[in-house]
C-alpha cells in the first residue's frame, strides 16, 4: 500500500474513533493515539525518508492535511462533547420550582419560660439584677438562714426532700436571699435582684400541685425601703402580665423570713372606680413582706441601718391564671399540643 493510500485509511479510521469518542475523556485517548509522537501518523512521517525527492512535498502535504482535518475534527467532537456533558449536568441539577416546599417545625420557649423572661426584662428595667441559686442547696441557706431554725414549727409548712440532713432539694427560691446579701457591697449601692428557678416539695402531685414547680424571688435592700415600694412594684408586675386596669390588694399574712408579711391578691377582672369592692373578685398571687431583721443579721447586715421588701411570686400560678389551665401538670408534660398554643411568634 502506498503511503497516500495508508494516509487516507488512516485519516478514516481516526475520524470513525473521533465521531465515536463517547466523552471528552475517551476522546482525548482517540488524539494521543493517533497524534501522538509514537502515533501512525508519525510513523508514516517517518517512512518518508523512503520516498523519492519528487513524492515527498505530496505526501509531505497530504499528512499535514491529514493532520489538520483530525485536530478540527477532535476540536469539534470535543466543543459537542462539552455540550452534550452542560447539558446533562443542568439536567440532574433542574430545581422545580413549582414543588411545594418543605416546611421546618420550629420550637418556641416554655410558656414558663415565656413568662419568666418577661418578668425578667420587667424587672432588668426597673434596675435590678438577676441572679441564680442552686437547686441542690444547703439546709443553712434553705432554711436557717431563712429565720427558720430545725424545730421551727413553720418548717411544715414546706415538706421538704432531704438528700442528707443538711443537703436538701431547695423549697424555695429564698435561700438565694442569704446567698446574694452575703455577697453583696453596699458601698456599690442598693441590692436589687431577682431569682428565678425550680423549687420542690414533697407534694403529691395533683391539678393544683406539683412536686416541682417554679418561683420568682425578689429582694430589695436599702437605707429607706417601706412597704409603699412594695406594693408600687407588685402592682407594676401585676399591669404588666394581667393588664393596666387590674389592682392589687395585700393581706397580712406570716412567713419567718418576713415581718410584717403579706399575700398578695390580683383582681380577676378590670377594676373600675365605680365599682362595688364586693363585687371584685381576687386571687391569691404570691406571699411578701418586710425583710425579717433577724435575717438582715444573719447575713450581716445591720437592720437598723439597712431595710427592705422580698416576695416570692410563682411563674407556674401566674400561667395558670393568665391563660385559664386548670391543671398545673399540663405545664411538665411537654405534649406539644398543649405547648403550641402559647406560640407567641404569632
Ligand atoms: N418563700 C415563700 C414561699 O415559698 C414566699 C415568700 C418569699 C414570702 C419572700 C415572702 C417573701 O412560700
Amino acid at each position: 500500500m502506498s503511503l497516500q493510500d495508508e494516509l487516507t485509511t488512516l485519516r478514516d479510521e481516526a475520524l470513525t474513533q473521533i465521531n465515536d469518542a463517547a466523552d471528552v475523556k475517551a476522546l482525548n485517548q482517540v488524539r494521543v493515539h493517533w497524534l501522538g509522537k509514537k502515533g501512525p501518523l508519525t510513523e508514516v512521517l517517518r517512512g518518508m525518508k523512503n520516498l523519492t525527492p519528487e513524492e515527498r512535498p505530496v505526501v509531505g502535504a497530504l499528512a499535514n492535511e491529514v493532520r489538520d482535518v483530525l485536530t478540527a475534527a477532535i476540536a469539534e467532537r470535543q466543543t459537542r462533547l462539552e455540550a452534550i456533558a452542560l447539558d446533562a449536568q443542568l439536567a440532574a441539577e433542574a430545581i422545580d420550582v413549582t414543588l411545594p416546599g418543605r416546611t421546618v417545625q420550629q420550637g418556641q420557649p416554655h410558656v414558663l419560660q415565656q413568662i419568666i423572661e418577661n418578668l425578667e426584662d420587667q424587672f432588668i428595667g426597673m434596675g435590678y439584677q438577676v441572679i441564680e441559686g442552686p437547686e441542690v442547696e444547703e439546709d443553712q441557706y434553705n432554711f436557717e438562714r431563712m429565720n427558720l431554725p430545725k424545730d421551727h414549727p413553720a418548717r411544715d409548712m414546706q415538706d421538704t426532700f432531704y438528700i442528707t440532713p443538711e443537703i436538701l432539694m431547695r423549697t424555695q427560691t429564698s435561700p438565694v436571699q442569704a446567698r446574694t446579701m452575703e455577697a453583696h457591697d453596699f458601698s456599690k449601692g442598693p441590692l436589687k435582684m431577682v431569682s428565678p428557678g425550680r423549687v420542690y416539695r414533697r407534694d403529691t402531685d395533683d391539678a393544683t400541685h406539683s412536686h416541682q414547680f417554679h418561683q420568682m424571688e425578689g429582694l430589695v435592700i436599702d437605707k429607706h425601703i417601706t412597704m409603699g415600694d412594695l406594693k408600687g412594684t407588685l402592682l407594676a408586675v401585676a399591669h404588666n402580665l394581667f393588664g393596666e386596669a387590674h389592682d392589687i390588694r395585700l393581706r397580712p399574712s406570716y412567713f419567718p423570713f418576713t415581718e410584717p408579711s403579706v399575700e398578695v391578691d390580683i383582681s380577676w377582672h378590670a377594676v373600675t372606680p365605680d365599682m362595688n369592692p364586693e363585687d371584685i373578685e381576687w386571687i391569691e398571687v404570691l406571699g411578701a413582706g418586710m425583710v425579717h431583721p433577724n435575717v438582715l443579721r444573719k447575713s450581716g447586715i445591720d437592720p437598723d441601718v439597712y431595710g427592705g421588701f422580698a416576695f416570692g411570686l410563682g411563674p407556674d400560678r401566674f400561667a395558670m391564671l393568665k391563660y385559664g389551665v386548670e391543671d398545673i401538670r399540663n405545664f411538665y408534660l411537654n405534649d406539644v399540643r398543649f405547648l403550641t398554643q402559647f406560640d407567641q411568634k404569632g
